[in-house]
């Protein structure tokens, strides 16, 4: 069976490290619970450009910047505000929640199939709160092209200590306008590399989990996840995964124990920049399955049938399957297309 979840009575404490956190959502208990529908065909398609790029449109970067200030403003009560949205992941990912039909269970959305998924429909609905907030349904989310060199320095504009887009818990040394992020990042031991090498490094492991690593479903996707088996682990993460995890650890203060923001699960929905890189990861999920054989989602019952809840841009709450997530088209918004320099890499 499918792994439905969570459980809506059952929301704890969260844990990250010998820490616990509140990140439950306003209670989905008692309330009436939709199933998602996909958007009408006659919406407008919101197209997510490069940050790097996104950020030279004054008009689009003021909209954006509107967008997040109106959710920071929200009351912290209010399933669509900054806080909350951050508890989505929290709760998700550090232990808050169990499996609806195995209350026996933890539930994990990372180290599995579910990982891209879970993820799309997150940014999915956070992307569309912010439109709703400034009253603009073609507001698309920027994404980070960490897979192309210009794109890898983290953008100006979440740099601007004014700016609703800031962050204060990153790692200052990566804020620096000549940091590249390390996709490759070793936290204990940091390499020192010239610009050219750093892009070199990056393409190379792109290849290697976007290519080379990952020509099945089960090494690009991670391991199979229903209900009954045991909460995934890290080892059975998939190369999607792994290739995204250094840019996490790469971006938080990695002065403090937990890493915040963006170093842990409990805390890097708090970072803006947590959305524009799963941007680029929902988008390499649809690149990857562009570049060669045997490179489509999967089609098992459990897989297309897997639900999660979340709070829609109306602060109403949904039920969303798999299945209803494998065509962004489908969804509404799309990529701004990109070259992709890692695609044909030579060591
Ligand atoms: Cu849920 Cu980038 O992690």
């Amino acid at each position: 069976r499918p792994v439905r979840g969570p459980s809506i009575e059952a929301c704890v404490r969260a844990t990250a490290g010998d820490q616990t956190f509140a990140c439950c959502p306003p209670s989905f208990a008692g309330v009436d619970i939709m199933d998602f529908q996909l958007p009408s065909a006659s919406e407008p398609v919101r197209i997510r450009r490069p940050a790097h790029l996104a950020g030279l449109d004054p008009v689009w970067l003021d909209k954006y910047k509107r967008a997040i200030k109106a959710m920071r403003c929200l009351p912290n009560d209010d399933p669509r505000s900054y806080i909350q949205q951050a508890r989505v992941h929290c709760a998700y990912c550090n232990g808050a929640y169990v499996q609806a039909d195995d209350t026996n269970k933890g539930l994990q959305i990372h180290y599995s199939w579910l990982f891209l998924p879970f993820h799309r429909y997150y940014i999915y609905f956070y992307e569309r709160i912010l439109g709703k907030l400034i009253d603009d349904p073609t507001f698309a989310l920027p994404f980070w092209n960490w897979d192309h060199e210009d794109g890898m320095p983290i953008a100006d504009m979440f740099k601007d200590t004014e700016s609703p887009l800031y962050d204060p818990l990153r790692n200052p040394a990566h804020q620096l306008p000549t940091s590249l992020l390390d996709l490759d990042y070793n936290k204990r031991q940091p390499a020192v590399r010239t610009k050219e090498e750093q892009v070199r490094v990056n393409y190379a492991v792109v290849y290697n989990n976007m290519v080379s690593g990952a020509k099945r479903r089960l090494e690009f996707f991670g391991a199979k996840y229903r209900t009954g088996s045991a909460v995934p682990v890290r080892q059975s993460s998939g190369s999607c995964e792994n290739l995204h995890n250094p840019a996490h650890i790469w971006v938080g203060d990695s002065s403090r124990a937990l890493g915040e923001d963006m170093g842990n699960f409990y805390s890097s929905g708090r970072d803006p920049l947590f959305y524009v890189h799963h941007g680029n990861v929902d988008r390499l999920w649809n690149v990857w399955k562009t570049i060669g054989k045997f490179r489509f989602d999967f089609d098992d019952y459990d897989y297309l049938n897997a639900s999660f809840l979340f709070y829609d841009e109306n602060a109403k709450p949904v039920r969303v399957k798999v299945k209803d997530c494998l065509d962004n088209k489908l969804m509404r918004y799309d990529y701004e297309e990109r070259p992709l320099p890692w695609r044909n890499f030579q060591k």
